[in-house]
């Protein structure tokens, strides 16, 4: 590895330099004041662990699974748009890192390459991401094309009836270059963003093709559809994670689309605990948001998350030195990880518990 790049954020400050500068922002900016992007960090931050000594800290297995699927630590890798912008190999290297690493990889509905073509060069499981468009068949295709390509989950995005209003495009008139196309879309003649449009070409893509008028039923729709689990992301409200169970969700991701869309909701740590109890074990819950630690991710289990998923690091990587890259930043999260949870003192990912975030001042005395 570089010896200049021993964190995430080294990765970020070399993927900066490499990526254009409008990409750039389109990766990195969240809604309007950017409140809650800054508190996917801050909320981490604020976190105390309470380490216990002495537990051996010989061990350093942090493999699990995902609904079934092996995984060698619980860090896979998040849906995002449009990687032919952060690299040339875009998609298809993020998905031969992921599986170098040993890990799953969410791909979006809005890659730069063909779902298929990534399940081509995927060396690792893969999940598809689904927005549901106005016209439900281009959807229900897709959902039969992961199928048949292997992809073994579709991950449903509920935050996002609209885009978020991410000024930062909206300034830049975000738009693709006419070489990167949406590649999911060309058999139904949708791959090109209209460039005409003012303000982000995301933003009116969104709002002329996803569906604002879901509701839950739009789930019940997809599991009647497919035989694939169905994982619903964006959850953060613990009545909403009762409901994604009530209608047959496989697990929840508890997100806030890395602050990309209302600005202003809690960070996604805030969230996870009241979700975890309205779960009640029923089914998996995972978090994404401003994990850029190994010590995130030991918050985020210990308030009861399965598993996390990284978005900007992962494609920081990729940005870097594509599947290469990819695979050294969840490397180095994982080393993060076990580190860390050698010096919690809990060997096992099973034993990584509320305790270890708990002041012990705020703790009762037992009679
Ligand atoms: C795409 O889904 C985005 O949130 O930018």
């Amino acid at each position: 590895m570089d010896r200049e790049l021993i964190n995430v954020y080294d990765y970020e400050r070399s993927a900066r330099a490499r990526v254009d500068p409008s990409a750039w922002d389109y990766f990195m900016s969240g809604a309007w004041d950017e409140i809650t992007l800054r508190a996917n960090r801050t909320a981490f931050d604020r976190i105390r662990l309470w380490p216990r000594v002495l537990m051996d800290a010989s061990a350093s297995d942090r493999a699990t699974t995902v609904l079934g699927t092996p995984i060698a630590a619980p860090i896979l890798v998040a849906p995002m748009a449009y990687q032919m912008l952060a690299h040339p190999e875009g998609e298809l290297a993020m998905a031969r890192g992921a599986g170098a690493a040993g890990t799953a990889l969410v791909v979006s509905t809005l890659a730069t390459t063909s779902l298929e073509d990534v399940a081509a060069a995927a060396a690792g499981p893969l999940w598809f991401q689904l927005y549901i468009f106005k016209e439900r068949q281009v959807s229900a295709a897709l959902v039969r094309r992961a199928e048949v390509a292997g992809y073994r989950a579709l991950v449903l995005t509920v935050d996002a009836p609209r885009i978020g209003r991410r000024e930062r495009d909206e300034h830049n008139h975000f738009v693709l270059p006419p070489h990167l196309l949406m590649r999911n879309f060309v058999d139904v003649g949708l791959e090109h963003m209209d460039v005409s449009v003012a303000g982000s070409g995301l933003a009116a893509h969104a709002t002329a093709r996803f569906d604002d008028a879901l509701t839950w039923e739009a789930l019940e729709w997809l599991r009647g559809l497919t035989r694939l689990p169905v994982i619903v992301k964006g959850i953060l409200a613990p009545e909403d994670a009762a409901l994604a169970v009530e209608h047959g969700a496989a697990a929840v991701i508890v997100s806030n689309h890395g602050g990309r869309q209302l600005d202003g909701v809690p960070a996604t740590i805030e969230a996870l605990p009241a979700v975890v109890r309205a779960v009640a074990g029923r089914c998996d819950v995972y978090l994404d948001g401003g994990i850029r630690r190994g010590t995130d991710v030991v918050k985020a289990l210990a308030l009861g998350a399965r598993a996390v998923l990284v978005g900007r690091p992962a494609l920081w990587g990729l940005a870097v030195a594509g599947d290469e890259g990819v695979l050294q930043v969840l490397n180095l999260l994982r080393a993060e990880l076990d580190m860390a949870m050698a010096l919690c003192g809990r060997p096992t990912l099973a034993s990584l518990d509320a305790e270890l975030l708990q002041d012990p001042a705020t703790v009762p005395a037992h009679a």
